[in-house]
């Protein structure tokens, strides 16, 4: 993997938020200035005192290239490391370069409080850190990957530069990257993480679309993959192909150190994460979503399973992955009604706790569609907050559930007529609605929400053939409660949820 480098203006805080990610992501972090001076075996205010900016720069170049390459690394660089054209295209060929920025008066008040005083800033502070701004406004303004980090925590801007890259390694169930990234990467990911002998499992119109590009890049690690391909669609997540899987990776002479590829959505997913947790009492599996769903919801936290003819998702393990990499370039042969339905978790997560992530749902389904990965980063975010707080389901992951139990039971009533997405946005729709209802939101939140869900495309009305008494019903059997009481999670405003016990189950439904 391409190693990360902070760079920016000084006082930007590449070092703390350096640190900060290394340590989320669990990389080794180095401090290309402390490299420079343990290297020269003086401070750089005493190489600059002694030598002079230009030697300083070329210790500075020479310390950049010996950084060792097998492993990534976090990387803190100094405020003009890459003014060199050279020192800049070696950056790019061997890493992602993320801007930090600030304004000045933040920059200023971070330099004035430090004690490690910046020779290239001596004299008035104020007017060398704006003359330098300046000089080098047109270089700092020429990165692309650029995080503002003004106003908010180290932690915050950390959490900004994972968005913005799609990195994220999880560790409070199982310990995985989750990377968004292209389809090629697979081989050397597996490599990495000495991951072996992997079988592909996916579906026949994923495999149409991408498999080859998966086979080719496992091919080109060095590995001999093997596929196993089933027909799409939920009426194949059962027994029978659970069992078709274990006896296919028998066939295959899967052993407990084989590897087994999930490229597809959350049927493929669950499917192919339970098979892996139950073949040979489990095996490694690393998820390779293809669809918006599977990307920003089903492919992260662990949960595997099939349907029973009694009922979705009634079997299952916690059996988390070793990898998910997540590529939204997939998601072009992805049939528009597939992804709007998965817009609706986008949209979900929004409201559970991104406010921006909801405004940039408001501007409607265009603007999306040209803005995928952007959006589909974000709600990952929020799933891997999430799920790392509560990884089962003990407390606040029910806050995922928002718009589900209202939705699970649309969608069971409409005899799965409406898809899955299509019932959940209905049932966020219902659910807003009773929060303002029993005012835990205020007024207007839930047309807030109408609108973001329509922009989209979304429908947000339970269908008027549709029976309320068999909605209530299917409330009741989904959630398998024995008491009265079924919790929901309803939205206390644009960024927070709370969870409820509800007893008036038709108060729900009424308008
Ligand atoms: N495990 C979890 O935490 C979790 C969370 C949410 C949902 N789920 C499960 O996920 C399932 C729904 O997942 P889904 O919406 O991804 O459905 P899906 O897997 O059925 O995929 C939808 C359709 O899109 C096709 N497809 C997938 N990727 C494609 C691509 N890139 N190009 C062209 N066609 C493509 C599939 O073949 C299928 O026909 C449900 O079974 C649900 O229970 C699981």
């Amino acid at each position: 993997m391409p190693h990360i480098f902070l760079y920016g203006p000084p006082g930007t805080g590449k070092s703390t938020v350096g640190k900060i990610l290394a340590r989320n992501l669990k990389l080794p972090f180095v401090d290309l200035d402390r490299v420079i001076e343990t290297n020269a075996g003086m401070s750089i205010a005493q190489i600059m005192e002694q030598q002079g900016e230009s030697a300083f720069r070329d210790l500075e170049s020479s310390a950049l290239r010996s950084i060792p390459n097998e492993k990534e690394s976090v990387i803190a660089l100094g405020g003009g490391a890459l003014l060199s054209a050279e020192n800049r295209e070696f950056a790019h060929e061997t890493g992602k370069v993320v801007l930090l920025m600030a304004e000045l008066d933040t920059l200023f008040e971070r330099l004035n409080e430090g004690s490690n005083k910046r020779p290239l800033l001596a004299g008035d502070l104020r007017t060398q850190l704006s003359s330098m701004l300046a000089q080098r406004s047109e270089h700092y303004n020429s990165f692309a990957l650029r995080v503002q980090m003004d106003g908010k925590s180290a932690d915050k801007n950390a959490l900004e530069v994972q968005v913005l890259l799609g990195r994220f390694h999880l560790h409070a169930m199982g310990e995985y990257d989750v990377i968004v990234g292209k389809l090629e990467q697979i081989g050397d990911l597996l490599l990495a993480r000495e991951l072996q002998n992997p079988i592909i499992v996916t579906d026949e119109n994923v495999a149409k679309f991408h498999a080859e590009k998966v086979v080719a890049s496992l091919s080109k690690a060095g590995f001999k993959p093997k596929i196993v391909t089933f027909a799409p669609g939920e009426e194949h997540k059962n027994l029978n192909t659970i069992s078709f899987l274990w006896k296919s990776f028998l066939q295959n002479g899967l052993d407990r150190k084989s590897t087994v590829l999930a490229l597809g959505g959350g049927v493929i997913g669950d499917i192919t994460g339970f098979a892996a947790s139950t073949y040979m009492r489990g095996v490694n599996w690393v998820g390779i979503p293809t669809t918006l769903l599977s990307m920003v919801d089903a492919s992260l936290g662990g949960k595997t399973g099939f349907d029973l003819p009694e009922g979705k998702n009634l079997i299952g393990s916690f059996h988390p992955p070793k990898l998910v990499l997540a590529d939204p370039q997939l998601l072009k042969t992805l049939p528009e009604a597939e992804l709007v339905s998965g817009l609706t978790e986008v949209v979900k997560h929004g409201i559970i706790s991104d406010p921006e992530l909801f405004s940039l749902c408001l501007r409607g389904l265009n603007w999306v569609k040209n803005n995928l990965e952007e959006i589909a980063k974000r709600a990952m975010a929020v799933k891997i907050r999430i799920i790392e707080e509560d990884p089962y389901e003990t407390g606040i992951r029910a806050a995922l559930n928002l718009g589900h139990t209202v939705g699970h039971a649309v969608e069971l009533v409409s005899k799965f007529e409406l898809r899955h997405g299509e019932a959940v946005a209905i049932g966020i729709v219902v659910e807003a609605k009773y929060a303002e209802k029993i005012e835990l939101s205020n007024k207007g939140t839930s047309k807030v929400i109408n609108n973001a869900l329509r922009a989209l495309g979304l429908p947000v009305d339970i269908p008027k053939d549709l029976p309320r008494e068999e909605i209530v019903r299917a409330m009741r059997m989904d959630k398998k409660k024995n008491t009265n009481a079924i919790r929901f999670a309803l939205p206390v405003e644009i960024g927070k949820v709370e969870l409820v016990d509800v007893m008036d189950l038709e108060e729900v439904l009424e308008d």
